[in-house]
């Protein structure tokens, strides 16, 4: 098992990366948890898993029972918050009392939502499912729901007491969802880390082939860029803004696609948006633009906005969180493992770049 740490001062917590669910009774254990516990999952991954976890976490001492969600985007909304709410008071859930999210980012973030506010905070353990939650929602605190068509509007930073990551529970998700998983491990190289692109570049059929080495050590890399960002900036004053790279494009995508685009096949496109307008402003060269769209392209992620009104996505832009001032901020690459936040005004700018999205 590979341990990592996110060091948070009093709220550091480790990260396990393993292949199985033998160890989680442990972990939680070693985290000092105690009393009682409920496990919030979604329908989809309760069928796979929720047994066997439950299992796994009797060996922790823990009294565990179980919630279960309707499972997709459009369920991360305050009304199930309301629902786990009242079924926390019913299971008389006291401060000492543990919430654990088994699922992918839709269920980690409103467990995670609902940890933080009940009882004005309750312990919060994170179990990601999806590879989008492995490789980004689970670690670093960030928990919300959505409300009048934003995404995540609602929230706080509430880092977990432990996230416990098994590999293998990739190969439960449909391709479509592991393929939307790859957009923000991408990500991760082209902000951060050269060679982890260039692995990712060189690797994709054997994660598509759920080789448990290689998982492993790219849930591990990723752990590591994201938790070293979250260590800097753990609030998002500035640093950790760079996490948010292609979803000033992306978040308005997979709005006004009424959330059927799933969230990385948006972020996908917004890196190639972020990329055309580097470009524009001569910050990368077309060569490097290709081969950005070509990696995404190699792991089945969309390189093309289809059937989206541009012009729709351009007034959607303006109703995100990372607005400054009335000003949309984008993060832009200078080149592979290194950008930065740039504020554009020049409207006709960005609704060109986005019309070459649709060509
Ligand atoms: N997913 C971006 C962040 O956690 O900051």
């Amino acid at each position: 098992m590979i341990k990592i740490m996110v060091s948070l001062g009093e709220r550091s917590y480790p990260i396990y990366i393993t292949t199985d669910y033998t160890e989680l009774g442990k972990c939680i254990s070693s985290a000092r948890l105690k009393g009682k516990a409920v496990l919030i999952t979604d329908k989809n991954v309760d069928r796979h898993q929720g047994d066997e976890c439950i299992e796994a976490l009797k060996m922790s001492g823990l009294e565990v029972t179980k919630f279960v969600i309707e499972a997709g985007e459009r369920n991360k909304n305050l009304d199930t918050v309301k629902e786990i709410y009242t079924f926390l008071i019913r299971e008389k859930l006291d401060r000492q009392s543990t919430l654990i999210a088994l699922g992918g980012g839709v269920v980690g973030d409103i467990t995670g939502f609902a940890a933080a506010t009940f009882l004005r905070g309750i312990n919060f353990v994170q179990v990601p499912t999806s590879l989008l939650a492995q490789a980004d929602s689970s670690v670093g605190g960030k928990v919300g729901v959505d409300l009048e068509g934003s995404k995540n509007i609602v929230g706080a930073f509430y880092q977990p007491k432990l996230v416990y990551i098994n590999v293998n529970t990739l190969k439960t998700l449909p391709r479509r969802e592991m393929v939307s998983g790859m957009a923000e491990v991408i990500k991760h190289g082209i902000i951060r880390d050269p060679d982890f692109l260039e692995y990712i570049e060189y690797n994709t059929n054997r994660i598509f082939s759920f080789e448990p080495d290689i998982l492993q050590l790219m849930a591990k890399t990723n752990c590591l860029i994201k938790g070293n960002i979250v260590e800097q900036d753990e609030k998002e004053s500035d640093l950790r803004a760079i996490l948010n790279f292609g979803h000033t494009i992306g978040h308005a995508v997979e709005t006004v696609s009424g959330f059927e685009l799933l969230h990385g096949e948006c972020v996908s496109l917004g890196m190639i948006g972020a990329f055309k307008l580097a470009q524009h402003l001569q910050m990368v060269n077309e060569d490097t633009v290709k081969r950005v769209i070509r990696i995404l392209d190699n792991v089945g992620l969309p390189t093309r906005l289809e059937g989206i009104d541009a012009d729709k996505v351009y007034s959607q832009m303006f109703h995100d969180k990372k607005i400054k001032d009335s000003k949309l901020v984008f993060v832009l690459p200078k080149a592979i493992g290194e950008v930065i936040q740039c504020t554009i005004e020049d409207e006709e700018l960005i609704k060109k770049v986005l019309a070459e999205l649709g060509k």
